[in-house]
C-alpha cells in the first residue's frame, strides 16, 4: 500500500463505509500521465454473449473519451490470461481492468502490474488474496436470492418443490456468491420441509454442456419427479432446457437464470426458461470504463462500498439487478434497449 494512498473511511451515521482510492503511484505523482491513456482489458472467456456486450461497450466508452483500450480474451485459462496481463503490462498499459477466470490464480497477475506502478480494477468478479485497488461488480448475493425468491413464491400451497441445483464454475468467485443468496432464501424453505434439493452440482466453466450433464445424471437418478432447476446462469439454463427438452419436459419444469442474454429472453417469451437476472451491462461497462480512466489518469475516486478479498478490504463499486420474467421482458430488458421486442418475440 506504500504507493497507493487508501482512506477508508467509516461513516457511522450512515452505516456506509466510504473508500477514497487514490491510485498507485499517487495522484499523478510518480508517473507521467499520459495524454492519450492505454486501458488493459483482460478477459477469462467471450462465451458467454453478455462478455462481447461488456468488452464492446467498454471499448466504446473508453474511446469516447479519448483514451484506447487493448483487449485479451484467455479462454477460460488460467496461463494464458496470466500471459495476457503480462503482454498489457509490457505495452505499458496505464491501467488493467481484469475479469477473472480464477479468482485466486489472478492474484499474481494484480502483484505484477504492482511491481510495474500500474493500477488494476477487477471488473465483475472479484481477485482474492491480494492488494487490489478497486472491485466494481453487481450485488452478486442479491442475484442469488432473486432467483431463490422466484422459486419460494412458486411452492405448491399442498407440499413441497423438488429441485435440482446447478452452480457455477467453483474458480468463479462470484459463483460462490449466487450460491450464499440462494441459500439465504432456501435454507429456511429446506429446513421447514417446503424445499427439497434432490441433485447438486458445479457446472465446470459455467458450461452449457454440464449443465446438461448434471440434468441428465439428476434425471437418472430420480427420474422426472421435479419441479424446478435453480440454474445460476442462462448459459447453464440453456444446457438444462436442453436435457428437458430430451426427456418432453421443456415449459413443465421452473427454470432460472441470469443475464439476460438475447437466446434466454427468447426463451422466457416462449415458456421453456422461466426467469433471468438483468444485470445492465451497459451500467457496469460504462462505470467501468470511467474508474480505469481515473485510475490511469491518477485521479481520485470514491468507492461507497469494501469487501474483503481475503487479504484487504477492496475498494468496491456495487451495481443493482433486476428479476425478468415472461410478465416484465418488454418493461425491463426492452425498455432499456437491451433487447430489441422483435428479436425478443420473435
Ligand atoms: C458472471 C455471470 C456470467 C458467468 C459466466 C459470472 O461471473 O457474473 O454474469 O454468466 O460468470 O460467465
Amino acid at each position: 500500500m506504500s504507493a497507493r494512498i487508501l482512506l477508508v473511511l467509516v461513516s457511522c451515521a450512515l452505516s456506509v463505509i466510504t473508500g477514497l482510492v487514490i491510485a498507485r503511484g499517487g495522484a499523478g505523482g510518480g508517473k507521467t500521465v499520459r495524454q492519450r491513456p492505454v486501458i488493459g482489458l483482460s478477459m477469462d472467456t467471450l462465451k458467454e454473449e453478455r462478455w462481447q456486450v461488456d468488452r464492446d461497450l467498454f471499448t466504446e466508452k473508453i474511446k469516447a473519451a479519448g483514451a484506447d483500450v487493448l483487449v485479451q480474451s484467455a479462454n477460460s485459462n488460467d496461463a494464458i490470461q496470466l500471459q495476457n496481463v503480462e503482454s498489457l503490462i509490457t505495452q505499458k498499459v496505464d491501467a488493467l481492468v481484469i475479469i477473472p477466470h480464477d479468482g485466486a490464480a489472478m492474484a499474481k497477475a494484480v502483484k505484477l502490474a504492482h511491481q510495474a506502478g500500474i493500477p488494476v480494477l477487477s471488473y465483475d468478479r472479484l481477485i482474492t488474496d491480494c492488494d487490489l485497488d478497486l472491485y466494481l461488480t453487481f450485488d452478486n448475493v442479491k442475484v442469488g436470492e432473486l432467483q431463490a425468491k422466484f422459486l419460494a413464491e412458486r411452492i405448491p400451497a399442498a407440499g413441497k418443490l423438488r429441485l435440482i441445483r446447478i452452480y457455477g464454475a467453483k474458480t468463479d468467485n462470484n459463483a460462490k456468491l449466487f450460491k450464499q443468496g440462494q441459500d439465504n432464501v432456501l435454507q429456511p424453505l429446506i429446513a421447514a420441509g417446503k424445499v427439497e434439493v434432490i441433485f447438486e452440482d458445479w457446472a465446470e466453466d459455467w458450461k452449457p454442456e454440464s449443465a446438461k450433464k448434471i440434468t441428465n445424471a439428476a434425471i437418472t437418478k430420480n427420474g422426472p419427479n421435479f419441479d424446478a432447476i435453480l440454474a445460476s446462469n442462462d448459459g447453464t439454463a440453456g444446457g438444462a432446457i436442453q436435457a428437458l427438452m430430451e426427456e418432453g419436459l421443456a415449459g413443465k419444469i421452473i427454470v432460472t437464470g441470469q443475464d439476460a442474454d438475447l437466446a434466454a429472453c427468447q426463451r422466457i417469451a416462449q415458456g421453456t426458461q422461466s426467469m433471468t437476472v438483468y444485470k445492465p451491462i451497459q451500467s457496469i461497462a460504462t462505470k467501468a470504463a470511467e474508474l480505469a480512466l481515473k485510475l490511469a489518469q491518477r485521479k481520485p475516486l470514491v468507492a461507497k462500498d469494501a469487501i474483503p478479498n481475503g487479504q484487504v478490504e477492496v475498494p468496491t463499486v456495487l451495481l443493482d439487478i433486476v428479476s425478468v420474467t415472461k410478465e416484465n421482458l418488454r418493461e425491463t430488458v426492452v425498455k432499456d434497449g437491451f433487447r430489441k421486442e422483435a428479436d425478443v418475440f420473435q
